[in-house]
């Protein structure tokens, strides 16, 4: 069974979060299922700077101004369609956004590239690779389906997976035509949404297929509160939507391995993870204390992800003895919050403000806790990474987090099931109550390390998740050719 998976990111060739690293493994633990996946991605500097050989596929002369051309390629293990097309992406820096921060003005024709060319390749347009699916992940690549609906030849059946129902690709109605698409494509029934054109909508409304990643997001995004306007057409498409749990690279994120960390250390050796404890209150500027619990925090620093809910709660972490290392960037009023409050706590608060893959690796191998109180969290995988590395997660319970994580209360520390510690609602007030748990958890140094290995214990592999969506394409595949025959 074929597949072609389009994304605006892949990593590790391109990535700003977890869509990368979904679309970067998935495509693997596919393949020994029997699932040939393909990957088209826009030829950004540093796609076309990893490519191994490289030949052309296809030929677009005229794609939204200027020439293009797919490359067939490969990068490390990954099967590549590369969209060469250097008006549109042959730019520095963030895939999304100019140098000084602000989003390039043609974005909806960068993207729209991208998904017209998966709709081409959908219908047959490079004979050596006819996909039976196209798997379309958020809205970057998600006007694909409208493409093969209106003025399509038809082709692949398709999916489209979300990763973040915030993000939603609205532009301007007066695209209609520039983005080629006829008049009656405005409707409720195609692209339209809200007066604008939509791009995530078009995929929501067309898509054999709608998934999210994890049960509870697809619950969520039901509902009114939570749905950010789609609830209503969600709820109409419930048959057709489901929720299926990311999982994380385990070669990428693996203790036992990891050049990156400064003890490799396994269930077994467990003994030897504190060395990494140690580095990481180097690093951070920490003061040296063996008995202090560190929380930390690899993120985003958005409305999202909560981090201005911890920063009120710091006085509670600092009151109970505990040290925070934080590494993210985002947000330019939380990155100044968590400097200054680094500067008013020296030994006590630790701020790296940037992208940085090697110190991740080091908080998660370094502290006793990491903690995502995010406000929503369609799945979320550094509290997969933690479990993989003995941070004992403490989350809000939302999304992807409430179905990861199994929270400390009286039953689960009973059974010896636990691996985290949840809170909800996400009030400032019921953090600084699950800090306090973390504290007195941890003074039991037995039930502590319990909770770390049964987080070595979970399952946080691509391999079940994998399971899912080569069932949900083979399912979809029987339909299609039941319809047809
Ligand atoms: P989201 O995609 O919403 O940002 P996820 O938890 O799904 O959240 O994925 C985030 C990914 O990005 C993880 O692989 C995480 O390790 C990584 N990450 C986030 N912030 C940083 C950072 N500042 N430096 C390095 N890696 C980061
Ligand atoms: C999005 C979500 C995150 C999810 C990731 C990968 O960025 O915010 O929760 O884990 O996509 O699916």
């Amino acid at each position: 069974l074929k597949v072609l998976s389009a994304a605006s990111e892949l990593y590790p060739l391109v990535k700003t979060g977890g869509l990368a690293d979904v679309t970067g493994a998935l495509p693997g633990a596919l393949s020994g299922l029997e699932i040939d996946v393909r990957s088209l991605v826009p030829g950004y500097p540093s796609v076309i700077s990893a490519l191994e050989g490289g030949e052309t596929a296809l030929s677009i002369p005229d794609l939204f101004g200027g020439p293009a051309r797919v490359l067939a390629a490969t990068a490390g293990a990954l099967d590549l369609f590369v969209l060469d097309a250097p008006h549109l992406y042959d730019r520095p820096g963030n895939p999304y956004t100019q140098p000084d921060g602000t989003d390039w003005p043609d974005n909806a024709f960068r993207f729209a590239a991208l998904a017209k060319t998966a709709a081409l390749i959908a219908e047959g347009a490079i004979p050596a690779f006819q996909p039976d699916i196209l798997h379309v992940h958020d809205w970057q690549a998600a006007l694909a389906p409208a493409y093969l609906r209106y003025g399509g030849k038809g082709g692949a059946a398709t999916v489209v997976t979300v990763h973040n129902l915030a993000f939603q690709g609205q532009f301007p109605a007066e695209l209609l035509g520039p983005l080629g698409f006829p008049p009656e494509a405005f409707s409720i029934g195609g692209v339209e949404h809200y007066g604008m054109i939509g791009f995530l909508k078009a995929a929501l409304r067309l898509s054999d297929r709608i998934t999210t990643v994890s049960p509870s997001y697809a619950q969520e995004i039901q509902r009114t509160e939570t749905g950010m306007g789609f609830d209503g057409l969600l709820r109409e498409r419930a048959a057709r939507l489901s929720g299926i749990l990311n999982g994380i690279d385990t070669g990428v994120w693996n203790p036992s391995a990891d050049p990156r960390i400064a003890a490799k250390y396994s269930a077994e050796t467990f003994d030897a993870r504190a060395k990494n404890k140690t580095t990481l209150q180097e690093i951070f500027g920490l003061d040296a204390e063996p008995g202090a619990l560190v929380v930390g925090v690899v993120s985003r620093l958005s409305w999202q992800k909560g981090l201005d809910i911890l920063a009120e709660a710091l006085p509670v972490l600092l009151g109970e003895g505990m040290q925070l290392a934080l590494l993210g960037a985002g947000d330019a009023d939380l990155e100044a919050r968590f400097r200054v409050a680094a500067e008013a706590n020296p030994g006590r608060v630790g701020v790296r403000i940037g992208y940085d893959e090697a110190v991740a690796h080091r908080i998660q191998a370094g502290s006793d806790a990491l903690a995502v109180p995010s406000r929503f969290e369609p799945c979320g995988l550094t509290q997969l990474c933690a479990l993989r590395y003995g941070a004992v997660p403490l989350v809000a319970r939302v999304g992807g987090l409430a179905d990861t994580i199994i929270d400390s209360n009286e039953m689960a520390l009973a059974a010896g099931v636990a691996t985290g510690i949840m809170f909800h609602p996400g009030t400032r007030e019921s953090l600084e109550l699950a800090l306090s748990k973390a504290a007195a958890l941890f003074r039991d140094r037995d039930t502590w390390r319990r909770l770390q290995l049964n987080g070595l214990a979970t399952d946080v592999s691509w391999r079940a998740p994998a399971k899912r969506y080569a069932l949900l394409y083979r399912e979809l595949v029987a339909e299609r050719s039941t319809a047809s025959g």
